[in-house]
């Protein structure tokens, strides 16, 4: 390494340590086995082909098992040649008293035809390499969480981060690049391992397919009423009549269909509520809907609502519905039963005559007006699209960060947990 090249480390001292990529005692397997390259996340403007060029810059001759391999796999993506990364042992810095490794090369194209550069490539472990480019907050989120799902399939991520040798030889901050995967060959989980019958992983049928039909007809319901009912609100396409335009049948086609859709939701409502006072599957009954139940009730609700406003990592762990979604889904189902009954008290109201029934559904018109109703109608069909929007993100940033398969359960009726995990709401697993 050249001595106008100064380095973060240079200036501070550290003890004079080696320090192995992988641990002590795992290295001769790796030697005998050899190491794996397995793809890796690139946090800039760089291919991923460039990256790992980056990352293989090794001293000449090194008999490294991990510069060994990234040299390799670079012959699998230059079928024309690999560029050669091997520098000088003078332009090298192993990894003494830190824990990653800085090369100097002086020829280095960041794009195909691009201007060869100097710079210096600091390569190693990855919150190492992070620190020395000092990476902000939101980007080492992002890193950490690809890395955290490649070592998930067993991978080490070797962090690459450079920096530019100037006209002067002064060397510039270094910038983070992002990481190459490595492991030992022969640890990763592959094929049947990764599949949810694996031994890490257990997979509960949660949602029996009564239910999920029922949900997906929820979804198309309430969507064709939406669009329906937000035509009568305010007829947004077609012609009107206040154009002068004769606009045929449409309003009452809009509102046959908005009908329809309504008597069938109002169906499906009344088989939901049956099914959580009959049903012998625990996930369907009504106490599920219900979080307050015995005393430590309160405290699942008070831990559920830290973890929600981030101030717990965790909350309790639930396989199906956690108290807040108790909560949640109970409010939404009562709000859906007064849509009901004030669309039933509109739809009565021309039919009062035709039979008590009818008159006595109409009565809020009476109490309240119908303009009232109608508005109470409307506001009701905006609360619901609020409570899709904030469902559908839920759902989707659940099933991302705890990896339950929570979306496609709604299609398949099936979760995962981790092994040995144990649920408030299903015995240990
Ligand atoms: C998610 C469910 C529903 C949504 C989003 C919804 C939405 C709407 C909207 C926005 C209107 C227009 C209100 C206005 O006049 O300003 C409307 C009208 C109406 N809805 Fe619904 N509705 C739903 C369920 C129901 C149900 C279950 C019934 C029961 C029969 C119903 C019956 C009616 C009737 C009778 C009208 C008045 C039609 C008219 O004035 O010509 N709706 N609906």
């Amino acid at each position: 390494m050249s001595t106008e090249t100064q380095t973060p480390e240079k200036k501070t001292a550290v003890p004079e340590k080696e320090v192995e990529f992988f641990a002590p005692g795992s290295q001769e397997d790796t030697i005998s086995q050899g190491i794996e390259v397995g793809g890796g996340f690139s946090s800039g403007d760089l291919s991923m082909r460039r990256l790992l060029t980056m990352a293989a810059v090794s001293p000449e001759g090194s008999t490294d098992p991990v510069d060994i391999a990234l040299k390799d796999s670079l012959t699998y993506q230059f079928r024309h040649g690999a560029p050669n990364v091997e520098v000088p042992p003078e332009d090298f810095d192993p990894p003494k008293g830190r824990r990653y490794s800085l090369a100097r090369i002086s020829n280095f194209k960041r794009t195909k035809f691009g201007p060869d550069l100097k710079m210096v490539i600091a390569r190693g472990d990855l919150e190492s390499v992070m620190n020395v480019a000092e990476v902000k907050r939101e980007e080492r989120t992002l890193l950490r969480k690809n890395a955290q799902m490649a070592g998930s399939r067993g991978f080490r991520c070797l962090g690459v981060a450079t920096a530019t040798v100037g006209e002067d030889g002064k060397l510039g901050p270094f910038q983070m690049e992002g990481f190459i995967n490595v492991r030992p060959r022969g640890t990763g989980l592959s094929g049947e391992d990764l599949t949810p019958t694996s031994d890490d992983w257990v997979r509960l049928q949660v949602w029996s397919g009564g239910l999920r039909f029922l949900h997906w007809l929820n979804v198309f319901l309430i969507v064709t009423m939406s669009v329906t009912g937000f035509y009568i609100m305010n007829p947004f396409f077609g012609d009107t009549y206040f154009r002068g335009i004769e606009i045929g049948y449409l309003m009452g086609w809009m509102r046959f269909i908005h009908f329809t859709a309504a008597f069938t939701w109002i169906a499906v409502g009344v088989v939901r509520a049956f099914m959580a006072f009959t049903s012998k599957d625990r996930y369907l009954r009504w106490s599920t809907f219900w979080p307050f139940k015995k005393k430590e009730d309160f405290r699942y609700l008070r831990e559920t609502l830290g973890a929600y406003l981030f101030l717990r990592k965790e909350g309790p762990l639930y396989v199906a519905h956690n108290p807040l979604q108790q909560l949640t889904y109970t409010g939404i189902y009562v709000i859906g039963a007064f849509q009901m009954l004030i669309g039933l008290a509109l739809y009565a109201l021309p039919h009062v005559s035709a039979n008590p029934i009818w008159s006595f559904l109409a009565t809020p018109n009476y109490l309240f007006g119908v303009p009232a109703l109608r508005n109470f109608h409307a506001v009701i069909m905006f609360l619901f699209w609020a409570f899709v929007i904030a469902h559908i993100y839920l759902a989707f940033r659940a099933d991302s960060t705890e990896r339950n398969g929570g979306v496609s359960a709604m299609i398949n009726g099936g979760v995962y947990l981790r092994r040995g995990s144990k649920p408030v709401d299903a015995p240990e697993v």
